[in-house]
Parts: structure tokens; C-alpha cells; sequence
């Protein structure tokens, strides 16, 4: 039948009817999960069963596509989702999109059962947050000189989103049963929180710009003054009032240490704290953060590279696992802590299908590999994220992320032993008019899977347009101030 995610468990019976014709009878079963539903399709009548509005939005949402397929099957169907968690992240750091835009996005993926929107709000390129606290972060860190990213347009690009705006985005997951999660990436990635205001980094004489490339960039947040610690506990004050969810993405990726290798503050620092390294200098700047949001009721998540530190518990954060070479998550989650997988080869919805076919999305295992039976249980779930330097428009990222975002949901919902890439090939063909209903252009069916010729010329081109020496050396050295 035409549902995606693929329910858990249908059964049909001979017969069709119209739903639009049948009356709708809703029963509640307390000792359902929140999410779970059953529907019963009988000739003149259609029986709704949840525990409460939760696992009916989810059963509507399932009806709906089986009403615009035409007549239904007589059937029953008994649903719930794998994961709690069902992600989805945009990047309006590198590239914006208008609210409208986003808006149709969440839609999009709301329809698929996903629900939790990371917000990816700031990073080198931009800060996109009204800020009423730090008013330089909308006057200079909002934007950059040129638009960049190889682009030849020399006009200044960005701006941000008001604080009117962000609620009413927040307003319109609430309708979805999508919680919003903003980012606010820190040690690292903070060029434009640094061109903001200077005093932040290691170097008072440094002149750090918002960046106008990707990659990765060495002047980070000084860990070592207290004046920068102040400026985050505010900042994150600020993120705390705007948002009301229970956490709040502190980010922690690629935060090279070579600035703070020469810095006396952050040197003082790693003494005073009787820590062994830069590292742990990352794992305690992570600490005082959580510490901070946790008086205010918050929850924290970051990427997995704050596991480096192995000061990070298990209590302390949610870790997203995009790339992971030494089984830091895997050791995180056999002993308890929580793990969502987004894992760069698979869910990086920025890669062409050329890299990144849909098939092999599709038919990833977010049970990845390390885990033992424990540890499988604490895989929150999944999320797909769409980093935007090389997405400029949002016909390019509806190309890029449809279908490629439904095989994630599909993923999140649907057990793993009832998935079945011929069956959802044929299912998400069905969406590309509903989708496109709402603005997205979803690629072509000859795109998803290219062949062995076609990947090659992709994956060439591409690495020849991320081949930037600069950010190469960073990512060698991290820990050196060699410049070309
Ligand atoms: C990341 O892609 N740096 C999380
Ligand atoms: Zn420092």
C-alpha cells in the first residue's frame, strides 16, 4: 500500500472504499505508547485507535496519503514508530532560506512522521539569530563580504532571522509534534561570533573575518578567559528564553586546538583545572556549558567529537554521531549514553547521489557497527542533516534532500526487518506530486542510483571543488599555526 514510512503491520481484506465517504470513529487505548496508532478501514466506517492526539496526528497523517492514492483497501493497520527520535537539520548558517521555505521543508518531512528539526543557526559564515544581547551579532556577524563559496558575486550576502520570526517557526512545529532544536556551535566554528566581537578568541590582535569559504578555521572561542565564558552563559541565555524546548545543540565538531596550544589564558587554564590537555580543555569548556544550561532546565546534545575529551558522561549529552573512526559512540552507548546516528557517508544529504545513492542511504543501519545489545538500546534514533555551502537555493535542496530525507524517516520509523528499497522506490515515487504541492522538486528517479561512470565523474568533481589547501592543513594539523 502507498504509506511512508511503511507501517510496522497491514492487513487487507477484500474490498475498496472511499475514505473521504466513511465516518471516522476515534477509540483511546491508555496502555498505547504516544506515538502508536491502529486503523481499521471497514466499508462506511473508519476506527482511529491512540492512547491520545499524538498517535491520531500519526494516523491521520497515514490516512492522508492513502486518501490521495484514490480508493483504500479494506485493511487494518498496527503502527509505531523505532526511534523517538526522527531528525532533520538545516543549515541556514552557510545559505539562508526564507521562512516560507522552511516552513514547506518541515512539512515535507512531518508528513514522513519525522519529528525534531535541528536548526543549524550559526557557524563561520554567519550568525542568524536576533540577538537584542549582542546587537554585533546581527551588525557584523550576520554578514559576510561576498557571497562566497566560489561564488563570483562580490555583493555582501546575510542576514538573520528575528526573534518573531524563530517563534513563529517554533509555533508551527508545535501544530506537527516536531520539537525545534537550535545550535549554537561552539568551541569551534564561531568565526562570526568572533568577528563580532575579537576580544572571544586567544589572539586580541587577530583580525578574524565572517568567513566567506568552508572548511575549517583555527581561531575558535578562547577557552581560557572568563570573559568568554560569561559572553557564552549570556548568548546562551538568550537561545534559552527564544527557544522553549528541552535542549539545545552545543555543537563541539572540528574545533582544532592550535590557538589554544599558544594561548596563556587557555595554558592557565589546563593548570589550574589539573587538565592533561587541549582536549580536556574542550571537555571542560563542554562542562561549564551544560552546567550552565542545566541550572536553566536544559538538556544538552553535541556532535560526537566531544567525546574526545572522555569528559563528556553519559548523563552530561545526547552525542550525534556523524563521524566516528574510533568507536568513541559506539563505547558511549554500551555504557549508556545516548546516541543519535547521522552518520556523513550515508545521511550527508549535501553529497551528490553520484556519492551518496539513495540506495545507500536507504538500507544504512542506524545500529551501527560496536554496539552490543545495550548499546543498541540507547541509538535514540536518526537524522539527516543538509549543510548548505554548496546548496545556494532551495531547488537544489529540495533535489538534493527528496528522497534522499525519506529513506532516513523511513529509517526512523519502520522496523528494519519490514524496509524494502524495490517497495519504497515505488512508494516515494507516489510523493513527488504531493511534494511538489509544497515547492519541492524532488529528483528525478534516474538520479537516485547513478552507475559506476557517473558516481566516478561526481565524486572526482567534487573532491576537486572541496580541494582547499588551507582548510586541508587544518584538518592534518589541528594543532599547528602552519599557514601557506
Ligand atoms: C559536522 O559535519 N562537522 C558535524
Ligand atoms: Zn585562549
Amino acid at each position: 500500500m502507498n504509506i511512508t514510512p511503511k507501517p510496522n503491520f497491514i492487513q487487507v481484506f477484500s474490498g475498496e472504499c472511499w475514505l473521504k465517504d466513511n465516518k471516522t470513529t476515534y477509540i483511546t487505548d491508555e496502555k498505547m505508547k504516544d506515538e502508536a496508532y491502529t486503523i481499521e478501514i471497514n466499508d462506511g466506517e473508519t476506527i482511529i485507535t491512540s492512547k491520545g492526539e499524538k498517535g491520531k496526528y500519526y494516523a491521520e497523517l497515514t490516512l492522508a496519503q492513502l486518501e490521495r492514492a484514490g480508493k483504500t483497501p479494506l485493511c487494518k493497520i498496527e503502527d509505531e514508530p523505532e526511534f523517538a527520535y526522527r531528525g532533520f537539520m538545516i543549515d541556514s548558517a552557510r545559505h539562508m532560506q526564507t521562512i516560507d521555505e522552511i516552513k514547506a521543508y518541515i512539512t515535507a518531512a512531518a508528513s514522513f512522521k519525522m519529528n525534531v528539526f535541528h536548526w543549524h543557526l550559526c557557524d563561520d559564515q554567519g550568525y542568524r539569530i536576533e540577538s537584542e544581547k549582542y546587537p554585533n551579532l546581527n551588525k557584523i556577524g550576520s554578514y559576510r563580504k561576498c557571497h562566497g563559496f566560489k561564488s563570483d558575486n562580490m555583493e555582501p550576502y546575510g542576514g538573520y532571522f528575528t526573534k518573531d520570526e524563530i517563534r513563529d517557526v517554533i509555533a508551527f512545529c508545535k501544530e506537527k509534534y516536531i520539537d525545534v532544536i537550535p545550535e549554537i556551535d561552539m568551541p569551534g566554528h564561531t568565526c562570526a561570533i568572533i568577528a563580532s566581537y575579537p576580544e572571544l578568541t586567544c589572539r586580541s590582535n587577530a583580525t578574524v573575518e565572517v568567513a566567506t569559504d568552508g572548511g575549517i578555521f583555527r581561531d575558535i572561542l578562547c577557552a581560557g578567559k572568563d570573559s568568554t565564558l560569561e559572553f557564552c552563559y549570556g548568548l546562551l541565555d538568550e537561545i534559552a528564553d527564544l527557544f522553549p524546548g528541552e535542549y539545545i545543540h552545543l555543537g563541539g565538531d572540528e574545533a582544532p586546538k592550535a590557538r589554544w596550544c599558544e594561548c596563556a589564558d587557555c595554558q592557565k587554564r589546563i593548570k589550574d583545572n589539573n587538565l592533561k590537555n587541549e582536549e580536556e580543555l574542550q571537555g571542560w569548556f563542554t562542562q561549564m556549558m551544560i552546567a550552565h544550561l542545566r541550572e536553566r532546565g536544559k538538556k544538552v546534545i553535541c556532535w560526537n567529537e566531544s567525546l574526545h575529551s572522555g569528559l563528556i558522561g553519559k548523563d552530561d549529552s545526547i552525542i550525534c554521531n556523524w563521524m566516528d573512526r574510533k568507536n568513541y559512540c559506539s563505547d558511549f552507548a554500551n555504557k549508556g549514553g545516548k546516541v543519535i546516528a547521522e552518520d556523513f557517508y550515508h545521511y550527508y544529504l549535501d553529497y551528490e547521489y553520484g556519492m551518496t545513492p539513495l540506495k545507500k542511504t536507504y538500507e544504512y543501519n542506524p545500529y551501527f557497527d560496536g554496539l552490543n545489545s545495550e548499546g543498541e538500546k540507547n541509538i535514540l534514533g536518526v537524522e539527516t542533516p543538509i549543510w548548505t555551502e554548496n546548496v545556494k537555493n532551495f531547488d537544489r535542496m529540495s533535489y538534493m534532500c527528496f528522497p534522499r530525507l525519506i529513506a532516513v524517516a523511513e529509517a526512523g520509523w519502520t522496523r528494519r526487518s519490514n524496509k524494502d528499497y524495490a517497495d519504497f522506490k515505488v512508494r516515494v515515487e507516489n510523493q513527488r506530486e504531493s511534494l511538489a504541492s509544497l515547492g519541492i522538486k524532488q529528483a528525478d528517479k534516474k538520479c537516485w542510483d547513478p552507475g559506476v561512470l557517473v558516481r566516478g565523474k561526481i565524486i572526482l568533481g567534487r573532491l576537486k571543488s572541496i580541494l582547499n589547501p588551507q582548510a586541508i592543513l587544518v584538518f592534518l594539523f589541528p594543532n599547528k599555526n602552519i599557514d601557506l
